[in-house]
């Protein structure tokens, strides 16, 4: 009996030990999803509200713990005491304890609404507009002033406010980069509304945070802040048409591979015939870092394995064919032409 205890006395203190490591390890800083180290305006000032409401629950965690630990300790049974005497009712400790979290609660609401207004205030004209677009399980970027339309980068300028229009296509999903801005669900149906303004240029991790299926984790996305100069480069060469390939080039192979497989049927290459609407535009794929809703850096090799066999890089649900599928008919010589015309792309 006594060696059941034991074991199960290691096990809880095992547990209690993961638990709290698991839970300090939220405090690190300098992690790519972490809200403590904001980069932007609306982030810092969720950060700015977080911290007072962080402590206040810290101050009364403590006090009524105290209080039971105490009671607990000094009014305990022992063997000879007496029986307690019945007490009804204490109209000032009442009092006192109604008042108490009112006063709390006042305290904790009025900077909450006052935050939540502040981050629901329209831009100025100023502002650059992105239509975001969520969707199983990848994010559209649409840049309705210039035209311009990615996916798994979002690229926007320091300093500038960004006003993002949130869309979905399918289910309810959540759009989120910790250090940029607080969530904000993507509901079909209705438009929600972001505006954050960055004050780091950095790369910035996003995540969809509202669980949409199987592929819900690989959901993600990256906040590329540049320069207002390196953004309007950016946003000049993403206007262009599509690349050419060099006629009887590997690229101009691919491209044939391209036209005749499954691909035109879901995405769009501007310039191109390819004209498919299901999956994300590809007319400057090879100038991304990230592909395949984020899951994978674009190179040459991870391109070949995800046009290969998608599915077994992103594990899509059973009987629902979403997302990429495996091309399996597709010879490794007709695969490496179609990733040389992709990655020309730039
Ligand atoms: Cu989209 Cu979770």
């Amino acid at each position: 009996m006594r060696g059941v205890k034991t074991i199960a006395r290691g096990a809880l203190v095992t547990a209690l030990a993961v638990a709290l490591v698991l839970l300090v390890s939220g405090c690190v800083g300098d992690t790519p999803q972490s809200v403590n180290d904001p980069r932007a305006d609306n982030a810092q000032k969720i950060w700015d509200l977080f911290m007072p409401i962080f402590w206040l629950s810290v101050g009364v965690f403590v006090i009524v713990q105290g209080i039971v630990i105490v009671a607990l300790i000094r009014f305990r049974r022992r063997p000879d005491s007496p029986v307690p005497r019945a007490i009804h009712g204490n109209t000032k400790l009442e009092i006192a304890w109604t008042l108490a979290p009112a006063l709390i609660l006042a305290a904790i609401a009025v900077p909450t609404i006052s935050t939540i207004a502040d981050l629901a205030r329209e831009p100025g004209p100023e502002a650059l507009t992105v239509r975001v677009v969520g969707q199983q399980w990848w994010w559209a970027f649409e840049y309705p002033d210039s035209g311009v339309v990615t996916a798994d980068e979002l690229h926007v300028p320091v300093g500038r406010p960004v006003h993002l229009e949130l869309k979905s296509k399918d289910i309810i999903h959540s759009f989120w980069v910790p250090k940029l801005a607080g969530k904000q669900d993507v509901v079909p149906g209705r438009t929600n509304r972001i505006t954050f303004t960055a004050d780091t240029p950095g790369e910035y991790s996003g995540q969809c945070a509202e669980f949409c299926g199987a592929k819900h984790a690989n959901m993600k996305f990256r906040v590329i802040v540049q320069t207002p100069e390196e953004f309007e480069a950016w946003l000049a060469q993403q206007q262009q048409a599509a690349v050419e390939p060099e006629p009887g080039s590997i690229e101009a192979q691919g491209k044939e591979v391209f036209m005749s497989s499954g691909c035109v049927g879901c995405h769009t290459i501007k310039g191109t015939d390819a004209k498919g609407q299901l999956g994300p535009d590809l007319t400057h794929f090879g100038s991304r870092g990230l592909i395949a809703g984020g899951v994978l850096t674009n190179t040459p090799e991870n391109l070949k394995a995800w046009v290969h066999d998608a599915p077994s890089i992103k594990p899509g649900q059973p009987g629902r064919p979403l997302g990429m599928p495996a091309f399996t008919g597709l010879t490794d010589e007709q695969v490496n032409a179609l990733v040389a015309y992709l990655e020309s792309l730039k």
